[in-house]
């Protein structure tokens, strides 16, 4: 750090020679976020100083963030949404970690700590695991076995640093050729180490959904918590128009749903960081919460059962305001922008000879061109000869196509224009 300070304007020079090599989002179809709504942008810089991790300072704040948590209750068909229970987060990742974290407790303290009684309700005739869990009930050996979470193995790679960071195993379901997580696959990964199992809403790849109402029947039959992850089609699916013929159904109107993340710096067009998790009511945390609580001497609260201290009170004010601003009937409208360029980006391609891997059922299109190495080829040279950023899909070979708000209807014609001169010359 240098002795002397500098005078604003060379500060802000140098600040105009970074930002330049970032983006603005011109050319960007590898995103899952956006540029934020004007709103939250406004809202943001009102409540810039604020720090929802001490939350005696900033009742506004803390306000707000209720009011957030029931909103968005609310749009997960919660039927009574005062009685979820939430906090805002830093995004999909943070979001589920925490439930994750939550899940694990939550099945130490059912499985060692209640009167060291150990319930066999869960998959008693797995014989395989039968011999390490013959000491449940015993403490000392709670942590002698690996717990598992059983997850589609289209999932956020948010759960690879998950299962390092707690130590569980990923027990990762087959899918179908949609990218849906097939019931009979998750069934059989389930064991008496499971802590519980995770359905996706909107995957990274496709955009698909997972058969929630199914994995909720199995969730409900072994007793386990179901974890939804909806970090990007949270706030796609309830708005997607009713002529898609969409089982949309994956917030809290599905009985086994016990906890949701759901991004608004994604699609809830809110600023970064800002991401939500909510459960369907606080009971089903209490012995977690309890286990990671700590005191908090020096803040106006007495105690914190977050993961993260100090927290900016800014997003919970700017995904407040864009939520308010916007309503229902405002994402309606965005996502039916979204869904028009899909479907045109969808039309210029087919005209050029390239069907979607899958017919898109939200705002992600995917394309196959060959296979993993042409495809990483045509996708670099896309990106080094003409500048589009776009992505490859990792579970087949297909290129990804992210239409956010922010892609023009010009500049997909223009894409595809380059993207035919590429395959040409290849
Ligand atoms: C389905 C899903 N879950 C979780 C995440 C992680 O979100 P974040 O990058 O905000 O932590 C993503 C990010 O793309 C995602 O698509």
């Amino acid at each position: 750090m240098d002795e002397k300070g500098l005078p604003e304007e060379s500060i802000f020079n140098e600040l105009g020679f970074f930002s330049e090599s970032d983006t603005n989002y011109k050319k960007v179809l590898s995103s899952m976020c956006t540029i934020p709504h004007p709103i939250a942008v406004k809202a943001y810089q009102q409540f810039i100083h604020t720090n929802i991790g001490d939350p005696g300072l900033f009742h506004g704040v803390c306000e707000m963030e209720i009011k957030v948590i029931e909103m968005t209750a609310s749009l997960l068909s919660h039927s009574n949404p005062k009685t979820a229970f939430g906090h805002l987060t830093s995004g999909g990742t943070e979001s589920n970690i925490e439930a994750t974290l939550h899940m694990k407790n939550r099945f130490l303290e059912k499985h060692f700590n209640a009167n060291n009684n150990a319930d066999d309700t869960n998959n008693a005739n797995n014989t395989e695991n039968t011999k390490n869990t013959s000491n449940a009930g015993n403490s000392d050996n709670a942590n002698n076995f690996k717990l598992n979470l059983v997850l589609p193995k289209t999932a956020h790679f948010s759960f690879e640093k998950i299962a390092n960071l707690l130590d569980i195993e990923l027990r990762k379901a087959d899918v179908d050729s949609a990218s849906r997580v097939i019931p009979e696959s998750v069934y059989s990964l389930i064991d008496k180490n499971t802590i519980g199992l995770v359905g996706i809403a909107g995957n990274t790849e496709f955009g698909e959904m997972d058969p929630i109402v199914e994995l909720s029947k199995i969730a409900l039959q072994k007793k386990l918590p179901l974890h939804i992850d909806a970090a990007f089609g949270g706030f796609v699916y309830p708005f997607i128009s009713s002529g898609t013929q969409h089982p949309n159904s994956f917030g809290f109107d599905v009985s086994g749903v016990t906890s949701v993340s759901i991004d608004p710096h994604k699609m809830g067009f809110s600023v970064i960081p800002a991401g939500i998790l909510v459960f369907r009511d606080a009971s089903f945390l209490n012995a977690s919460l309890e286990k990671i609580k700590v005191k908090t001497p020096y803040l106006t609260s007495t105690y914190q059962s977050t993961l993260t201290g100090t927290h900016p009170g800014s997003a919970v004010a700017a995904t407040y305001a864009v939520m308010k601003h916007l309503g229902r009937e405002g994402y309606r409208q965005k996502v039916a922008d979204c869904m028009d360029l899909t479907h045109h980006l969808q039309k210029k391609l087919e005209e050029v000879g390239f069907k979607p891997y899958i017919e898109p059922k939200i705002n992600i299109l995917t394309v196959q061109i060959g296979d993993y190495e042409k495809t990483n080829r045509i996708r670099s040279k896309l990106l080094k000869e003409h500048g589009w950023n776009i992505s490859a899909t990792t579970t087949v070979p297909a290129l990804r196509f992210v239409l956010m708000p922010h892609v023009t209807k010009e500049e997909i014609d223009d894409l595809v224009v380059d993207l035919k001169k590429v395959l040409d010359a290849d």
